[in-house]
């Protein structure tokens, strides 16, 4: 039986993987929002494309969580974006309510799903979907370091004049400001980055990478990225919709590896079927542990200030 794959929220990234899925052909899609009539048109949109590709999908559009039923994988788009004069900490209150209200109703009707939580600030909002779905950490991963780790291949291949398909690299760490692009595993066709650059312009390139996302905020003025995010979500749902046991860089429940205890954040893992298979543990220089330290601390900051507030 082929899989079903909600999606909560209906936005500009949750309609692209809407898109990318229905038009792959590999599961069932459920696309869902709060906002009336929009989720329907988008899927009937998307399945007027399909009779243009010739590829047999199914998606259905819907403002009833009631339809997201028997969900296997349920990924969590629904939010807000940050709009002038609001503090990080009024979004990470108002999309944890959403985020919290969501997987509180859906656990019980989809008790074999498995989560990937997009909404920002993603590693916190993964959090909250694994304490209040009450399921294993097996199951709840967070989008982040694909879409970064395609940010610095992008950046490296414009530098560099050679095609991202030959270059490999690895971004861990959540998906914030102290994010941790790995420079000493970029390498292109096997040849490490530091042949290729010089050590002030592999720098340049790993901040253009931590700011990628704003980056494209700025220029876009009313939204933020959406077409190598969906991409990136993608790429984890085929590779547990296919049991791909693919190596990728997600935000998972860390239990003391990486020197990190009760916090997401972004490290490889094998995900499969199952959803997270594995997690890879590298041998990091003393340098890069301090910096993934550093970024587990942001995100902690940020769950020490939920339970707090709205006690998780
Ligand atoms: P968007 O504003 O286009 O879409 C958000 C959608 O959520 C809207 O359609 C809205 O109606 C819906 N929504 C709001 N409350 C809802 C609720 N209670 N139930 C169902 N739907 C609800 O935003 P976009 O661009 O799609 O981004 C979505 C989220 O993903 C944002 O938080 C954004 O910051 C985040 N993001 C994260 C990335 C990552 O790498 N983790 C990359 C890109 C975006
Ligand atoms: C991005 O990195 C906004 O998190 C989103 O583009």
């Amino acid at each position: 039986m082929r899989k079903k794959v909600a999606i909560v929220g209906a936005g500009n990234v949750g309609a692209t993987l809407a898109l990318f899925v229905t038009n792959s052909g590999l599961a069932d899609v459920v696309l869902y929002d709060i906002v009336e009539g929009m989720p329907q048109g988008k899927a009937l949109d998307i399945l007027q494309n399909t009779a243009v590709l010739g590829v047999k999908s199914s998606i259905v559009g819907t403002n009833s969580l009631d339809d997201l039923s028997g969900s296997d994988i349920i990924v969590i788009t629904a939010g807000l974006a940050r709009k002038p004069g609001m503090r990080r900490k009024d979004l990470l209150m108002a999309n944890a309510e959403i985020v919290g209200g969501i997987v509180k109703r859906l656990a019980p009707q989809c008790p074999d799903a498995i989560y990937i939580v997009v909404t920002n600030p993603m590693d916190v909002m993964a959090y909250v979907t694994l304490v209040l779905s009450g399921v294993t950490r097996q199951r709840v991963l967070g989008m982040g370091g694909i879409l970064d780790s395609s940010r610095f291949k992008t950046f490296i291949a414009m530098e560099l004049g050679v095609s991202p398909r030959d270059i490999e690299t690895l971004v861990l760490g959540g998906h914030g400001l102290y994010m941790v692009p790995l420079v000493r595993f970029t390498t292109v066709k096997g040849i490490p980055l530091s042949k290729w650059l010089s050590k002030e312009k592999i720098d340049a390139l790993v901040t253009r990478t931590r700011e990628g996302g704003a980056e494209i905020v700025a220029l876009l003025k009313t939204g933020s990225a959406y077409y190598a995010p969906a991409q990136s979500t993608f790429e984890m749902v085929k590779a547990i919709v296919l049991d791909e046991k693919r190596m990728l860089p997600c935000s998972v429940y860390l239990q003391g590896e990486y020197g990190a205890n009760d916090v997401f954040n972004g490290v490889p893992v094998i995900l499969g079927k199952q959803g997270l298979e594995k997690i890879i543990e590298l041998e990091l220089t003393e340098e890069e542990k301090s910096a993934f330290a550093n970024s587990t601390e942001e995100v902690k900051s940020m769950i020490k200030i939920l339970k707090e507030e709205v006690k998780i």
